[in-house]
């Protein structure tokens, strides 16, 4: 088990360039399976969700290469196998897209249920609801949900209520299925246009991706592509809160400043600086932050991926701030490890009241999710003294070289792997 240990108290300043975003990653892996011929996909972000998905692919007989660390070929003509069967493919929520993709293709597909973090029950009813609605059959039986089709036709779907998996997953089963489809409340978040966009460039017809109606005109065959995938927004906000709270001056290279708006608000709301470039963002924290209230919502509203990181951030701020979760009901359990910190935060159903506390004092902590332990990170940097974050498994399934990332900005910050190793950096620090 591997930790993070972290000396806070250091301004955090200096460059520093984000990858790919994962989540757009992990769908477009997926979606590469649906031609015969190869695909060459670069800015890839070398993370554990990343490479349990390839693996996966690999074992149901796409063929991988790796050219370097962010760039792959991929080749699903080999698939034949339509039960993807790992163990890794348990632990990660968009496993899933494979069925969209399988089933799109080939009509039919069997994928473990869906785990992923721990943040709320997660259901994928409107995924089914979708695939039903285009003429598949779709069961759960003994872990897996098992979905076919003698033929897939278009349908018109209204989703519920705003889901960017299902969004994703109709869309690509709806990439080759007979006729036009039409998604309805639909995801507007932008890896759903970088999703839509790579079909696109494969040879679908995908018009709408990033309004609330989508509509596909199915095709016979995709054909090869070479695509870049969009910038990490959730990577660049962490970073972009990390200056919030250590009162550093960050620039943040390979952004799209567009996606990150409603942070850059919320950041602004805090009393920080920012400055937007092309594809660049800077952002200056204050010497005390200030207190404001935020509630979670579908892009392009404040992402419930930034929740765990700006609650940290308006713990340490002037006042009384009030987050709201509206999207997955199970997003505070981080605050218990907070509060270890020194932090003053009471939830209540989906809204957590935070008071400031002038600071944190570092503490071993565990992180619970993945977004969650970031910010347990952005706190250990604020923090008096030494943090010891655990479970950094989490972490890592979604950030890449987050410790050297932060080291290169001046964070006094090592990945141990044993008690002794957490002694040695002790003393080293004093
Ligand atoms: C994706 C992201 C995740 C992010 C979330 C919201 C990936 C791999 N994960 O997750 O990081 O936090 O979007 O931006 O891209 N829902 C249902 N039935 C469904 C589908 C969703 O009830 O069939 C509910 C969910 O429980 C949740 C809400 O809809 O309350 C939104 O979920 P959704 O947008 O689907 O999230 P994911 O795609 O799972």
């Amino acid at each position: 088990m591997e930790q993070y240990i972290i000396k806070g108290g250091n301004t955090l300043a200096g460059e520093v360039e984000i990858g790919g975003a994962k989540n757009a990653a992990l769908a477009i892996l997926a979606a590469a399976n649906m031609t015969n011929e190869t695909v060459h996909i670069d800015n890839l972000p070398d993370v554990r969700d990343i490479n349990a998905l390839l693996e996966a692919m690999e074992g149901i007989g796409a063929h991988i290469e790796r050219i370097d660390r962010h760039t792959v070929t991929v080749n699903g003509s080999g698939v034949e196998n339509f039960i993807v069967e790992s163990e890794s493919m348990k632990k990660i929520r968009a496993s899933y897209y494979l069925l969209g993709a399988l089933l799109g293709k080939y009509k039919k597909a069997q994928v473990p249920l869906p785990g992923g973090c721990n943040i709320g029950s997660r259901p994928i009813d409107q995924h089914l609801k979708g695939f039903k609605a285009m003429g598949a059959v779709t069961k759960v039986e003994h872990g897996f949900i098992i979905a076919e089709a003698k033929t897939l036709h278009g349908a018109h779907i209204f989703l519920d209520m705003v889901s960017v998996g299902a969004t994703i997953n109709i869309m690509m089963a709806a990439a080759m299925a007979e006729g036009n489809t039409t998604i309805e409340n639909a995801a507007k978040e932008p890896h759903v246009v970088d999703v839509a966009n790579f079909l696109n460039s494969m040879g679908a017809s995908i018009k709408g991706a990033g309004t609330d109606v989508i509509r596909i005109r199915g095709v016979k065959s995709l054909h090869k592509t070479e695509y870049s995938i969009i910038p990490d927004q959730i990577e660049a906000g962490t970073f972009m809160f990390a200056a919030a709270v250590t009162g550093g001056d960050i620039v943040l290279h390979n952004v799209i400043p567009k996606h990150l708006e409603a942070t850059s608000a919320k950041l602004l709301e805090l009393g920080c600086t920012v400055h937007e470039y092309d594809d660049a963002i800077r952002v200056i924290g204050p010497k005390k932050l200030l207190a404001t209230h935020v509630k979670t919502m579908p892009y392009p509203g404040f992402p419930t991926d930034m929740q765990p990181q700006i609650a940290v951030s308006l713990a340490l701020a002037d006042g009384t701030s009030i987050v709201t979760e509206s999207i997955f009901e199970n997003r505070f359990r981080y605050v218990d490890e907070l509060a270890r910190m020194g932090a003053s935060v009471k939830v209540e159903g989906n809204i957590a009241v935070i008071s400031g506390v002038e600071k944190f004092t570092g503490a071993r902590v565990s992180a619970p999710d993945l977004r969650a332990g970031a910010a347990l990170v952005i706190a250990g940097l604020a923090a008096e003294g030494i943090t010891i974050v655990d479970d950094i498994y989490y972490i890592e399934r979604g950030y890449e070289n987050l410790d050297k990332k932060l080291k290169a900005l001046g964070a006094v910050i090592e990945k141990v792997a044993s008690e002794k190793e957490i002694q040695k950096f002790q003393l080293k620090v004093g």
